[in-house]
């Protein structure tokens, strides 16, 4: 969207499900980059809301409640304390931070559905969904596990599968189990309303494709959906937690969580306003973090509603489809709505080595890390912003924060800082002294400084903010190659007025980087702020050296940063190598054996020793590899599932156990004909099994 046509804009961040608090993957992912980016905006005096809230009506809160015994509200009570505390904690700084078990959020989720309905935009379907005898229920598709279609990932879920990532139907599992019970669901009809996404292909290649400018990994994810083909999904659900369905016929049924969360935007926005028009004092601006800066304006649908806003989402990779197509596909078929500008999706962030997972507390929480790491969240912000996984996966490694901490805050944005302060209250009193005969270089300096901004501002405005971060911390390293360069604590000794211009630019450079700095590390901009005695000025100023005054009074110098110990960060390492032992010691409980079986059964199977002779991946797979295996009686294929720990190229020449007699079975398009033995230790790891010595293709196994 053209900057000059933007009269407003809206940044959502993605709601999070309230089934567990929130952890470094979700801030590097969606939060910072999202509160950067609208601090950003303020900073620039742009009119901007920026909302956010609890996502509280998905399967996964009735599972958490189910598996604690509790009812799903006292679950999403409890994290919504907790989330809402760590982002507010964090200075993520929403305008409002709301929830959708709230009535606005019933009633405006409600009221979209009934529109759309009386539209005549819904097909009602009657369909076979899975159904638990045993728990006299219907099964969300979150209650389903069976193996993935796609990848033969064994644990996929009815919605989607963890592995390859595809959107599935609970009814497109292998071998479905209900969570619940344990047992194979039964097939039993329910009507359901299907928003006919098919019918939207149209208008949302032309959306999407008029954004050839998003990011890649979104673009693409969006061109491949369409490609695809669309289907019409169902909008509502057999569940008893969540949005009733406004409709007639419709008892135990709610509006499905991908319907609703997205509305959720629109709820918060319209609390916002609906709080501001009060005019009294709000009793529940603490809990929903109201800032009613520039309410009384505007209205809420001129955030939604008008052509001249621009609305962008910042989410996560698995949040894509539901962002650039569904929820696109609602606003259309309602018709009064504008649609995302940008939406700039983040991949996953890693830690030390493996993907974050919240039922392994695999993770590193932000309330605990509040705790352990106190007043430290700008250390947090910095390194998650430096590592932010902005086009591909990355990694967080406990190591790598304490590097980042002691090498770059504390050596240099910390160390530039302090030595400003420390030599202008050592040689003048801590006042900000006069700017006296400016020589080459420190012209050279100054322009070099005022060529910042811009860049900084280009890459924010283009969603880079870990290259942004890097310009601004480039500035701090200018301002130590200027002080290195010009040695003042030398230079006093001869010549004081020399020191007076040498120490006047460096402090100009200090107050450009707390206007720069502040939408990465607001906290640091804080202490910055307070230390220059300067009132905190606005992206405009930034890059002038005429921010402090001659004869400014400084405050005393306070450590911006600290040293993180080897002892702290091992800590850390510590806690989550215990997580792993205390989930190995749960995983490993061996598996009980299974029922006897007869000797003939034994004989029945068909093992032999066959040797792998080419291997290359399946596409469009992170698992399966397709094997070429000279089994002695003949030359064959084998799909095999062990990509994530072997390489094509290392196995070739690797003798196996195959059951060559297994009936072939396709799996994606290729004919496998035969299973190779693998074992699998407690986590999931898999090994070949294999003579312990060469022996000659063919060979029985018994
Ligand atoms: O993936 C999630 O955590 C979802 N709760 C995000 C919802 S975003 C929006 F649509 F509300
Ligand atoms: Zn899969």
């Amino acid at each position: 969207m053209d900057n000059s046509k933007i009269k407003r804009y809206t940044v959502t961040a993605a709601l999070p499900y309230t089934n567990g608090p929130v952890h470094i993957g979700h801030l590097a992912g969606v939060y910072l980059p999202a509160d950067t980016y609208v601090r950003y905006l303020r900073s620039n005096k742009r009119d901007v809301k920026f909302i956010c809230g609890s996502d509280e009506n998905g399967v996964p809160i009735t599972l958490k409640a189910k598996k604690e015994g509790v009812t799903p509200q006292v679950i999403v009570d409890k994290y919504h304390k907790i989330i809402g505390d760590s982002f507010k904690e964090f200075g993520v700084s929403f305008d409002i931070y709301h929830r959708t078990s709230s009535l606005m959020h019933h009633q405006t989720a409600s009221d979209f559905f009934e529109n759309l309905y009386k539209k005549g935009v819904f097909t009602e379907e009657i369909t076979e969904q899975y159904y638990d005898e045993k728990a006299q229920t219907f099964l969300a598709d979150r209650y389903i596990t069976g193996t993935c279609p796609k990848c033969g990932n064994e644990n996929a879920y009815g919605d989607q599968c963890e592995n390859c990532g595809s959107t599935l139907n609970a009814t497109d599992l292998i071998n479905p189990k209900s969570t619940l019970s344990g047992e194979p669901p039964v097939r039993k009809e329910t009507k359901n309303w299907f928003l006919p996404l098919d019918k939207y292909e149209d208008r949302l290649r032309k959306y999407i494709d008029s954004h050839k400018e998003w990011k890649p990994n979104v673009f693409g994810q969006c061109q491949s959906w369409l490609n695809a083909g669309l289907q019409p999904r169902a909008m509502t659900r057999d569940l008893d937690w969540g949005v009733k369905v406004p409709v007639k016929d419709a008892e135990g049924k709610v509006l499905y969580v991908w319907f609703d969360a997205p509305i959720g935007y629109i709820s918060a926005t319209k609390e916002l306003f609906e709080y501001a028009r009060l005019d009294v004092w709000n009793p529940k601006a603490e809990e929903f973090y109201i800032n009613q800066n520039g309410l009384e304006k505007e209205s809420w649908e001129d955030y939604w509603k008008d052509e001249e806003t621009k609305l962008v989402h910042f989410i996560g990779k698995d949040n894509i489809v539901f962002h650039c197509i569904i929820f696109p596909a609602m606003l259309m078929a309602h018709g009064d709505y504008i649609l995302a500008d940008n939406v700039p999706a983040n991949e996953f962030l890693n830690l030390e080595g493996n993907k974050i997972s919240t039922s392994k507390n695999w993770a590193v929480w932000l309330n605990e890390y509040l705790v352990e790491f106190k007043d430290k969240q700008d250390v947090l912000r910095y390194v998650l912003t430096a590592t932010a996984p902005e086009t591909k996966d990355n990694d967080f490694t406990w190591k790598d924060f304490q590097a980042r901490n002691n090498n770059e805050l504390v050596a240099v944005l910390g160390n530039f800082i302090n030595r400003v302060v420390v030599l202008t209250h050592k040689y003048f009193n801590g006042k900000v002294p006069m700017c006296m005969e400016i020589l080459p270089e420190d012209q050279q300096v100054i322009d070099e400084l005022a060529a910042y901004p811009a860049k900084i501002s280009a890459s924010i405005e283009n969603y880079r903010f870990r290259e942004a971060l890097g310009e601004v911390m480039n500035v701090a390293r200018l301002g130590n190659k200027y002080l290195a360069e010009t040695e003042p604590w030398k230079v006093i000794k001869t010549d004081e007025d020399r020191v007076r211009t040498i120490l006047n630019i460096s402090l100009q450079i200090a107050a450009n980087i707390e206007i720069l700095i502040e939408p990465f590390l607001p906290f640091t901009a804080d202490k910055l702020m307070k230390m220059l005695n300067y009132g905190g000025h606005l992206w405009e100023d930034a890059g002038k050296v005429n921010l402090l005054h001659r004869g400014h009074q400084l405050n005393d110098p306070v450590l911006l940063f600290e040293k993180i110990e080897d002892e702290e960060v091992q800590a850390q390492i510590d806690k989550l190598n215990k997580s792993k032992a205390d989930n190995t010691a749960a995983s490993a409980t061996v598996e009980p054996a299974k029922e006897n079986i007869q000797f003939d059964q034994f004989t029945a199977i068909d093992i032999r020793v066959a040797t792998i002779i080419a291997a290359e991946k399946v596409e469009k797979t992170k698992k399966l590899l397709k094997l070429t295996l000279d089994t002695g009686i003949d030359q064959r294929t084998v799909v095999s599932g062990i990509a994530e720990y072997y390489k094509p190229e290392d196995i070739i020449g690797q003798q196996v156990s195959l059951i060559v007699n297994l009936a072939p079975r396709e799996i994606k398009g290729i004919l496998s004909q035969g299973m190779i033995l693998m074992s699998e230790n407690a986590e999931g790891k898999l090994a070949f099994v294999a003579p312990t010595q060469s022996h000659n293709n063919g060979s029985t196994i018994r």
